[in-house]
């Protein structure tokens, strides 16, 4: 039996066991496993490697990121950059830490994109910003990065008017602002100068419809959540955990 599973703290409703859950059986794979591994402190990790020897594979989730990566063999290139994992890959000689949020938001991003779409407002600074600036940088696309802090991005929300809402043709909320249950509040940046030029993005895909989309679509916005990136962060998981060496030197990620 192959054995995968979800690290984070804490893990109330876990997306990822249902998906892969739903996975093996739709697609009749019968020798894997997927379970949760609530960790109240990440040295608990250690054990866990310990105890289950059939560990194959781990998605990362909130608040663990960037902690684990201290507990693991390697990194790959990507996940080095961007300094953020949601993904590890387990064999007899190595644990090897891997960032597929960024793949899975360049790749829901990508059929939105038009040619005047060359700058992007990102709002927060954690390790999903991150993924989501290094996904755009490769995609040509500039970054402004925006906090609540002052000197941690190069704006803060009071410095947002009209003219960098102008420049900015995309949107994106890399904070949990809007997030169930808190689902009347939104980021503070002035949505009365959106138009049908811009995209905005949610990270948070519960609620479906956050209230940063809502104000979107009343502007005309082209409006996206973060339930494509959350599976496609999921299938790349499942590819990086059933690929042979020499297929991964040569992948994308
Ligand atoms: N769809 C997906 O596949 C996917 C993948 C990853 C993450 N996510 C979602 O993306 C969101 C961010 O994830 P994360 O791991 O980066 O989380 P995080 O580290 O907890 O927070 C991200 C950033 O949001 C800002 N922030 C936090 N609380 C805020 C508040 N009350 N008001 C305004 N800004 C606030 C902070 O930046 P400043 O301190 O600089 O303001 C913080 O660094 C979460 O909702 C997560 O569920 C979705």
């Amino acid at each position: 039996m192959k054995l995968f599973g979800l690290i984070g703290f804490p893990l109330s409703h876990s997306f990822s066991e249902k998906f892969f859950s739903e996975k093996f059986e739709r697609e009749d794979i019968e020798d894997c496993k997927y379970e949760l591994y609530p960790l109240e402190n990440i040295e608990d990790i250690r054990l866990l490697f310990e105890v289950n020897k059939d560990l194959k594979g781990l998605n990362v989730t909130i608040p663990y990121k960037e902690s684990v990566i201290e507990y693991l063999d390697d990194l790959d290139d990507i996940a080095q950059k961007i300094g953020a994992i949601n993904c590890i890959k387990i064999d007899e000689i190595q644990r090897v830490g891997y960032n597929t949020d960024y793949a899975g938001f360049r790749d829901s991003l990508k059929p939105l994109l038009k040619k005047h779409h060359t700058q992007a407002l990102v709002l927060g600074t954690g390790g999903a910003s991150k993924a989501v600036v290094y996904a755009l940088q490769e995609l040509g696309i500039s970054t402004t990065l925006v906090s609540r802090k002052t000197g941690a991005a190069q704006l803060t929300y009071a410095d947002i008017n009209k003219e960098i809402i102008d420049n900015h043709t995309i949107i994106i909320n890399c904070s949990p602002v809007g997030m169930y249950p808190d689902i009347n509040q939104c980021p503070d940046i002035p949505y009365q100068f959106i138009n049908s030029a811009h995209i905005l993005y949610d990270l948070v895909y519960n609620p479906g419809k956050t209230m940063f989309l809502q104000h979107g679509e009343k502007q005309g916005a082209t409006i996206k959540n973060g339930l494509e990136m959350l599976e496609l962060q999921a299938e790349y998981a499942w590819e990086i955990w059933n690929q042979v060496e020499d297929e991964e030197a040569a992948s994308g990620y």
